[in-house]
């Protein structure tokens, strides 16, 4: 959450911080702001309630000159959306400038030391303490601008990635994370540094990229190598990584949103997910996290999987995808939950973190706690070299490219995908998978990508069938087994986008409580396709057409049963059963993304929203 870039270097910073901005923006849109020292040596700051469109319009009439700057586009913690509480903020002398990505929890105590030493705050958020403590510090203890930002960094509680400008020092940023991401970019011949959230404002200018870890501080100074060194003023080898980044995935293509591009991205990228690791001449699944480490995760008692959200949902695919093939019991945690609750972790477990980003901070902890007790961790991860992708003992990039889009898509297929390939190969390494089976779904696998490209050339009858189903302020998804998960994913979607209520069920825990909801008002979407309980599912449509509820049926091609039941029916093609959310999942996507447009709504930056949850 919040999004920064800090540049330094020969260039004008401003094109390119607000350019990283703009990429970021995924990560926070309520505000945004930069601070430039310009080419007279002026501090200029501006700032914009609202998306970095709105800075741009700030600062289009202003001094936008010099080579070096912060940035910062804001997800609202500390302080309402406004324009006193965007960043950059500014110290007291008016000297240091700081961004800032996380929350520090003592801030209130630290505010009301400082308060008491003199310093006024002009913001109600937390980072101001920040960069207020660091000017007390400096001055009271004559320190440096780095020895300065240690101190006050060993004085806070919470996480934090900041950048730090100081208008005395014209050459150098400052810069610290933990528990929050932060990503430095070495340009030619040390002459210029870009900081920032991830590598996506960065990858345009150089490939070399530098990922910190908890409670490091980095200085950039121009003509001289990165420095990157402990709170304690230790200095830590720099590691230079070669990061290649597809900067097309970064654009929307000619698509009007990046989440319908996503959605439409989803047949190639699984192509990728697969490319290497399912080896269609070999009929075979191979994964180096499990050759590499197969002792170790072949005798695993129990795998716990933690993650949130979206990839949650993924999860419980996961669980059906690997206590079926691999008959090791599996259990999906909620990493909120997972990490405050003493669970019971056995050194012989195998902890599995999935998520998108990397980055989010419950699945973090969660990852922590997993390693204090001796599990082993493996990652699922789409952003490479992100926070869980190094905390974890091994994993598997699901490799679907960066995804901008707020709401998950092509993240979610991505990992269902991986999961499958896992399931079949730890599997096979342990004994317990079918021989005829295990062929039969690495050759479906290979279909899959273009089953989904035609349930996308239904794009324009699923528009239109949205068009009838934005009265509604609630929704009901079901489904079963295998199609569960999609229901709640489904459901997820719609509400996160449409800001429509929608709840996802077991299709037989309906009787149970939420058919008191049906009327003619409520749409019910049922993922009826041909496989686990399809007799059931239908019984409980007819329990929904009876009670005159409006339903949407997710069906498998030519299934007339359904078709004379609903008026309202997607069709998905044959596949096998536990392959069957790779497909029904794509027409839920459609319809969220329809409905939300047809209200109007901005589907890539949902409100409240972010895309990267860095913050518990
Ligand atoms: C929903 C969505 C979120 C994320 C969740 C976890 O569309 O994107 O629910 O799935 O915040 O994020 P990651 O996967 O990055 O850990």
């Amino acid at each position: 959450m919040c999004g920064i870039v800090g540049y330094i270097g020969k260039r004008q910073a401003y094109p390119i911080l607000v350019g990283g901005l703009h990429r970021l923006e995924y990560r926070g849109y309520d505000s945004a702001g930069v601070a430039l020292l310009s080419d007279k040596g002026e501090l200029n700051v501006y700032k914009a309630k609202g998306k970095v469109a709105e800075l741009e319009l700030v600062a289009s009439e202003k001094d936008c000159s010099g080579t070096m700057g912060v940035a910062h586009t804001r997800w609202a913690t500390h302080g309402e959306p406004s324009t006193k509480n965007a960043h950059p903020h500014v110290s007291e002398s008016g000297n240091l400038t700081l961004v800032h990505n996380g929350i520090i929890e003592n801030y209130v105590v630290l505010r009301d030391q400082l308060k008491a030493r003199g310093y006024h705050f002009q913001s109600d958020t937390d980072t101001e303490v920040l960069v207020q403590l660091i000017e007390y510090v400096e001055q009271s203890l004559g320190l440096s601008l780095e020895a300065a930002v240690q101190t006050a960094l060993k004085r806070v509680i919470g996480a934090y990635a900041i950048v730090v400008l100081d208008r005395r020092s014209p050459n150098r940023l400052v810069a610290a994370r933990k528990s929050s991401p932060m990503v430095v970019g070495i340009g030619e011949g040390n002459e210029e540094f870009f900081v920032a959230s991830d590598a996506s404002p960065i990858a345009e200018y150089t490939k070399k990229m530098v990922y910190l870890n908890d409670e490091e501080i980095v200085v950039c100074e121009r003509g001289h190598e990165l420095r990157v060194c402990t709170l304690d003023n230790k200095d830590v080898p720099v590691e230079v990584k070669n990061v290649e980044l597809d900067l097309t995935m970064l654009d929307k293509g000619g698509y009007p949103h990046f989440m319908l591009k996503e959605i439409f991205d989803q047949p190639s990228v699984l192509q990728d997910c697969m490319r290497g690791r399912l080896l269609p001449e070999h009929g075979r699944v191979v994964l180096s996290a499990l050759t590499d480490h197969r002792e170790r995760l072949v005798s695993a008692r129990r795998i716990v999987i933690v993650s949130c959200g979206t990839s949650w949902h993924a999860g419980l695919i996961g669980k059906q995808l690997i206590e079926h093939f691999c008959k090791v019991p599996v259990e999906v945690e909620y990493a909120s939950e997972f990490r405050y609750r003493e669970p019971v972790i056995l050194p012989d477990d195998v902890v599995m973190a999935i998520s998108q980003s990397g980055e989010t901070a419950d699945t973090l902890a969660a990852i922590e706690l997993a390693r204090e007790a001796g599990a082993f961790v493996f990652g699922v991860v789409n952003a490479v070299g992100s926070s869980i992708a190094r905390n974890t003992h091994t994993g598997t990039y699901i490799h679907v490219g960066p995804e901008i889009g707020v709401a998950s898509t092509k993240a979610f297929t991505g990992q269902v995908c991986v999961l499958t390939m896992l399931a079949l190969a730890l599997g096979e390494a342990r004994g317990t998978v079918d021989a005829a089976e295990y062929r039969a779904v690495v050759e479906e696998l290979q279909q899959i990508p273009a089953k989904i490209e035609h349930i996308l050339e239904q794009n324009s009858r699923i528009e239109t069938l949205s068009k009838i189903f934005t009265y509604a302020h609630n929704f009901l998804y079901l489904g079963r087994g295998w199609n569960y998960p999609v229901a709640l994913e489904g459901a997820l979607k719609l509400k996160e986008i449409s800001y429509i209520h929608a709840e996802g069920y077991p299709a037989a825990e309906m009787k149970h409580g939420p058919i008191a909801l049906i009327d003619q008002e409520m749409p019910v979407v049922f993922i009826a396709t041909h496989h686990q309980q399809y007799e059931k599912i239908i019984s409980n449509m007819q329990e929904v057409k009876s009670r005159n509820g409006r339903i949407i049926a997710v069906i498998t091609e030519g299934d007339e049963v359904v078709k004379k039941m609903v008026s309202e029916y997607i069709e998905v093609p044959e596949t096998l059963s536990c392959l069957a959310p790779l497909l029904s999942v794509i027409p839920l996507q459609l319809l969220a993304y329809h409905i939300a447009v047809q209200k109007g709504l901005n589907v890539d930056m949902p409100r409240n929203l972010a895309k990267s949850v860095t913050v518990e």
